[in-house]
Protein backbone atom coordinates (compact mmCIF):
# COMPACT_ATOMS: atom_id res chain seq x y z
CA UNK A 1 0.00 0.00 0.00
CA UNK A 2 1.27 3.38 -0.76
CA UNK A 3 0.15 6.28 0.85
CA UNK A 4 1.02 9.83 1.05
CA UNK A 5 3.06 10.39 4.80
CA UNK A 6 0.44 12.85 6.52
CA UNK A 7 -0.96 11.10 9.07
CA UNK A 8 -0.14 8.04 7.95
CA UNK A 9 2.52 5.55 8.86
CA UNK A 10 0.94 1.86 8.64
CA UNK A 11 2.20 1.63 5.26
CA UNK A 12 4.82 -1.38 5.27
CA UNK A 13 6.63 0.30 2.53
CA UNK A 14 6.61 3.45 1.57
CA UNK A 15 7.81 4.44 -2.42
CA UNK A 16 9.43 8.19 -1.99
CA UNK A 17 9.16 10.17 -5.34
CA UNK A 18 12.04 10.77 -6.65
CA UNK A 19 13.83 13.80 -4.93
CA UNK A 20 13.82 16.82 -6.91
CA UNK A 21 17.85 18.40 -6.27
CA UNK A 22 16.48 21.81 -7.98
CA UNK A 23 15.93 25.02 -6.39
CA UNK A 24 15.87 26.24 -3.01
CA UNK A 25 18.34 29.12 -1.76
CA UNK A 26 21.63 29.72 -2.36
CA UNK A 27 24.27 27.82 -0.68
CA UNK A 28 25.58 31.75 1.29
CA UNK A 29 22.14 32.32 2.18
CA UNK A 30 21.20 29.21 3.40
CA UNK A 31 24.58 29.43 5.31
CA UNK A 32 23.40 32.78 6.73
CA UNK A 33 20.07 31.15 7.88
CA UNK A 34 21.28 28.25 9.35
CA UNK A 35 20.13 27.91 13.39
CA UNK A 36 19.10 25.15 16.10
CA UNK A 37 15.77 25.36 16.79
CA UNK A 38 13.70 23.69 19.41
CA UNK A 39 9.78 24.91 18.63
CA UNK A 40 7.68 23.07 15.81
CA UNK A 41 4.59 22.79 14.35
CA UNK A 42 2.06 19.37 14.40
CA UNK A 43 2.64 19.90 10.90
CA UNK A 44 3.58 16.51 8.85
CA UNK A 45 6.14 16.84 6.19
CA UNK A 46 4.95 16.73 2.93
CA UNK A 47 6.16 13.57 0.88
CA UNK A 48 7.83 15.07 -1.41
CA UNK A 49 9.42 17.50 0.56
CA UNK A 50 10.89 14.49 2.55
CA UNK A 51 12.27 12.69 -0.21
CA UNK A 52 14.36 16.05 -0.71
CA UNK A 53 15.40 16.21 2.48
CA UNK A 54 16.61 12.85 2.54
CA UNK A 55 18.22 13.14 -0.54
CA UNK A 56 19.83 16.11 0.31
CA UNK A 57 21.39 14.94 3.46
CA UNK A 58 22.44 11.01 2.57
CA UNK A 59 21.25 10.40 -1.36
CA UNK A 60 22.73 8.96 -4.00
CA UNK A 61 24.47 11.87 -6.04
CA UNK A 62 26.82 9.97 -8.29
CA UNK A 63 26.62 6.42 -10.56
CA UNK A 64 28.68 4.96 -8.76
CA UNK A 65 26.51 5.16 -5.60
CA UNK A 66 28.72 7.68 -3.31
CA UNK A 67 26.35 9.81 -1.47
CA UNK A 68 25.54 13.60 -0.57
CA UNK A 69 27.75 13.60 2.26
CA UNK A 70 31.05 11.91 3.00
CA UNK A 71 31.75 8.48 5.06
CA UNK A 72 35.24 7.72 5.81
CA UNK A 73 36.70 5.18 3.28
CA UNK A 74 33.40 5.38 1.82
CA UNK A 75 32.07 3.17 4.46
CA UNK A 76 28.41 4.42 3.96
CA UNK A 77 28.26 3.09 7.64
CA UNK A 78 25.25 5.17 8.82
CA UNK A 79 21.97 4.12 8.56
CA UNK A 80 19.09 7.11 9.14
CA UNK A 81 15.68 5.91 10.82
CA UNK A 82 12.95 8.35 11.09
CA UNK A 83 10.65 8.56 14.19
CA UNK A 84 7.38 10.27 13.73
CA UNK A 85 4.07 10.17 15.38
CA UNK A 86 3.26 6.91 14.53
CA UNK A 87 5.83 4.98 13.97
CA UNK A 88 9.17 4.71 12.52
CA UNK A 89 11.11 3.76 9.24
CA UNK A 90 14.41 2.92 7.85
CA UNK A 91 15.60 5.04 4.72
CA UNK A 92 16.50 3.09 1.72
CA UNK A 93 18.79 5.53 -0.32
CA UNK A 94 19.09 2.89 -3.08
CA UNK A 95 15.86 1.76 -3.72
CA UNK A 96 13.96 5.66 -2.66
CA UNK A 97 11.91 3.81 -0.18
CA UNK A 98 10.88 3.72 3.78
CA UNK A 99 10.63 0.69 5.34
CA UNK A 100 8.26 0.27 8.34
CA UNK A 101 9.99 -1.22 11.57
CA UNK A 102 7.18 0.00 13.44
CA UNK A 103 3.86 1.02 14.19
CA UNK A 104 4.44 2.43 17.90
CA UNK A 105 4.14 6.10 18.61
CA UNK A 106 8.17 6.09 20.56
CA UNK A 107 8.77 9.80 20.45
CA UNK A 108 7.52 9.88 24.13
CA UNK A 109 9.58 6.90 25.55
CA UNK A 110 12.90 7.52 23.52
CA UNK A 111 14.28 10.15 25.44
CA UNK A 112 14.02 12.79 23.76
CA UNK A 113 14.19 16.37 24.92
CA UNK A 114 10.74 17.42 25.35
CA UNK A 115 10.95 19.49 22.09
CA UNK A 116 11.55 16.12 20.23
CA UNK A 117 8.53 14.77 21.70
CA UNK A 118 6.46 16.72 19.63
CA UNK A 119 8.53 17.38 16.52
CA UNK A 120 6.69 15.37 13.49
CA UNK A 121 9.99 13.91 12.47
CA UNK A 122 13.22 13.01 14.15
CA UNK A 123 15.73 11.46 12.21
CA UNK A 124 17.78 8.92 14.06
CA UNK A 125 21.59 8.62 13.69
CA UNK A 126 22.58 4.63 13.77
CA UNK A 127 26.50 3.69 13.05
CA UNK A 128 25.97 0.20 11.35
CA UNK A 129 29.87 -1.21 12.81
CA UNK A 130 29.29 -4.42 10.43
CA UNK A 131 29.72 -1.86 7.44
CA UNK A 132 32.09 0.71 9.11
CA UNK A 133 34.28 -2.05 9.41
CA UNK A 134 37.08 -0.28 11.81
CA UNK A 135 37.94 -2.61 14.90
CA UNK A 136 40.12 -0.13 16.44
CA UNK A 137 36.95 1.44 18.61
CA UNK A 138 38.25 5.02 19.15
CA UNK A 139 38.94 5.61 15.50
CA UNK A 140 35.37 3.51 15.05
CA UNK A 141 33.40 6.39 16.98
CA UNK A 142 35.70 9.21 16.07
CA UNK A 143 34.82 8.29 12.38
CA UNK A 144 31.09 7.11 12.82
CA UNK A 145 30.10 10.74 14.81
CA UNK A 146 32.02 12.65 12.32
CA UNK A 147 30.22 11.23 9.57
CA UNK A 148 26.73 11.98 11.45
CA UNK A 149 28.06 15.03 11.19
CA UNK A 150 28.42 15.92 7.96
CA UNK A 151 24.63 14.64 7.28
CA UNK A 152 23.51 16.45 9.99
CA UNK A 153 24.75 19.71 8.52
CA UNK A 154 23.48 19.12 5.65
CA UNK A 155 20.04 18.73 7.14
CA UNK A 156 20.35 22.23 8.75
CA UNK A 157 21.35 23.70 5.65
CA UNK A 158 17.90 22.17 3.58
CA UNK A 159 15.80 23.38 6.64
CA UNK A 160 17.44 26.60 6.37
CA UNK A 161 16.78 26.36 2.49
CA UNK A 162 12.90 25.33 3.47
CA UNK A 163 11.99 27.39 6.19
CA UNK A 164 12.11 24.06 8.73
CA UNK A 165 13.05 24.39 11.87
CA UNK A 166 15.44 21.93 13.77
CA UNK A 167 17.88 20.54 16.22
CA UNK A 168 20.32 18.39 16.05
CA UNK A 169 20.81 16.50 19.61
CA UNK A 170 23.09 13.67 21.36
CA UNK A 171 20.76 13.41 24.55
CA UNK A 172 18.67 10.42 23.37
CA UNK A 173 17.99 6.61 25.53
CA UNK A 174 19.83 4.69 23.13
CA UNK A 175 19.32 1.78 24.30
CA UNK A 176 15.68 2.42 24.30
CA UNK A 177 15.86 3.38 20.80
CA UNK A 178 17.74 0.24 19.81
CA UNK A 179 15.11 -2.01 20.93
CA UNK A 180 12.36 0.12 19.20
CA UNK A 181 13.70 0.27 16.03
CA UNK A 182 15.13 -3.15 16.36
CA UNK A 183 18.68 -2.93 15.34
CA UNK A 184 20.96 -5.76 15.11
CA UNK A 185 23.94 -6.27 17.16
CA UNK A 186 26.75 -4.11 15.98
CA UNK A 187 24.71 -1.32 15.23
CA UNK A 188 24.18 1.64 17.94
CA UNK A 189 22.26 4.98 17.67
CA UNK A 190 24.79 7.84 18.00
CA UNK A 191 22.19 11.27 17.28
CA UNK A 192 18.97 12.21 16.54
CA UNK A 193 17.91 15.53 14.78
CA UNK A 194 14.63 16.89 14.88
CA UNK A 195 12.57 18.68 11.86
CA UNK A 196 9.43 20.28 11.17
CA UNK A 197 7.96 23.49 10.67
CA UNK A 198 7.90 26.55 12.55
CA UNK A 199 5.18 26.51 15.40
CA UNK A 200 1.87 28.91 14.12
CA UNK A 201 1.63 32.01 15.17
C1 LIG B 1 27.26 17.04 18.73
C2 LIG B 1 26.08 17.92 19.13
C3 LIG B 1 25.25 17.51 20.16
C4 LIG B 1 24.13 18.28 20.53
N1 LIG B 1 23.29 17.83 21.50
C5 LIG B 1 22.20 18.54 21.83
C6 LIG B 1 21.28 18.02 22.81
O1 LIG B 1 21.45 16.94 23.34
N2 LIG B 1 20.17 18.78 23.11
C7 LIG B 1 19.94 19.98 22.50
O2 LIG B 1 18.94 20.63 22.82
N3 LIG B 1 20.78 20.49 21.55
C8 LIG B 1 21.90 19.79 21.20
N4 LIG B 1 22.75 20.27 20.22
C9 LIG B 1 22.46 21.57 19.55
C10 LIG B 1 23.41 22.66 20.10
O3 LIG B 1 22.99 23.04 21.40
C11 LIG B 1 23.37 23.86 19.16
O4 LIG B 1 23.92 23.51 17.90
C12 LIG B 1 24.20 25.00 19.76
O5 LIG B 1 23.51 25.59 20.86
C13 LIG B 1 24.54 26.10 18.78
O6 LIG B 1 23.34 26.64 18.23
P1 LIG B 1 23.20 26.79 16.64
O7 LIG B 1 23.10 25.37 16.08
O8 LIG B 1 21.92 27.56 16.43
O9 LIG B 1 24.40 27.48 16.13
C14 LIG B 1 23.86 19.52 19.85
C15 LIG B 1 24.72 19.91 18.80
C16 LIG B 1 25.80 19.13 18.44
C17 LIG B 1 26.68 19.57 17.28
Amino acid sequence: MIVALTGVTMADQINLPTPSKEGGKPLMTALSERKTSREFSDREIPLQMLSDMLWAAYGINRPDGRLTSPTAINRQEIDLYLVMKNGAYFYNPKELKLAKISEKGIRTTSGFGKFAEKAPLTIIFVVNKGRQQISDPTASLTLGAVDCGFIGQNLYLYCASEGLNTVFFATLNKEALSTALKLEKGNEVFFGQSIGFPPEK
